[in-house]
């Protein structure tokens, strides 16, 4: 999401600012948005905005990707991410997120030979402790979660507990929060421990066209290899 003030018409045909958006704060705040957004976030936001944060992710993840293992959409909201890797070939893709209107619309997309997109979907709240039994995935990407108000740098542990050894991960997180935030710091305390390994950053732009200039139109995406 960005900073811009547009207003997104709810499916109850009440306007959702991006100021309400950012303005949450806690998962129960991130529950209400996304059970009012759920119904209009790809035709009132994602396709006018020309949000390519998610296609931008999945390529970075395919780059690297050479396995056969299930990758994890953390936050997976409507599923344009698990569209994206489908495409793009990979064959195994589960998602989680905290909305079930959200998880409601992944699940019900298909994938070009007709199968569903998400293999499974689980209401998680990665705030806390997931209920995922660890070393599960090769891969995990994120996009649109780790920002304003949704989570915080903590939540990156338990995503490195879920993933195998030497999983690919490609995690954004807000631009404008990547430092203040603590995030930048945290990638790199993984790093130094050895939690991680090979860690990259790339500055990408959200939406086609934005402007580089507004960090909250910016992420900074997060590669690397579970150690
Ligand atoms: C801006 S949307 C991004 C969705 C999708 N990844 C995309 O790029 O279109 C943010 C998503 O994060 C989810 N979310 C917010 N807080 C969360 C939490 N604590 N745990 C899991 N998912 C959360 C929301 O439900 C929503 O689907």
């Amino acid at each position: 999401m960005s900073g811009d003030p547009a207003a997104h018409e709810t499916g109850a045909g009440r306007p959702i600012s991006l100021s309400e958006a950012y303005a949450v704060q806690s998962p129960d705040d991130n529950r209400a948005l996304y059970a009012k957004w759920a119904d209009t976030y790809e035709s009132d936001f994602a396709v006018p905005r020309r949000y390519i944060y998610p296609r931008a992710a999945a390529e970075l993840l395919c780059e690297r990707f050479s396995g056969s293992g299930p990758v994890l959409d953390a936050g997976c909201g409507t599923g344009l991410v698990g569209e994206y890797l489908r495409d793009l070939g990979v064959a195994v893709v589960d998602g989680i997120d905290i909305s079930v209107e959200m998880l409601a619309k992944a699940r019900a997309k298909t994938a070009a030979d007709g199968s569903p997109v998400y293999h499974k979907t689980f209401e998680v709240d990665l705030t806390g402790p997931v209920d995922i039994v660890g070393d599960t995935y090769s891969g995990i990407i994120s996009t649109g979660t780790f920002t304003h108000g949704h989570v915080g740098p903590d939540g990156i542990a338990e995503l490195l507990r879920i993933a195998r050894p030497g999983a690919c991960c490609v995690i954004g997180v807000n631009a404008s929060i990547f430092e203040p935030d603590g995030f930048k710091d945290r990638f790199e305390r993984h790093a130094t421990e050895g939690a991680i390994n090979g860690l990259e950053v790339h500055f990408r732009q959200v939406y086609e066209g934005a402007d580089s200039s507004d960090p909250d139109q910016m992420a900074q995406i997060a590669v690397f290899a579970v150690g």
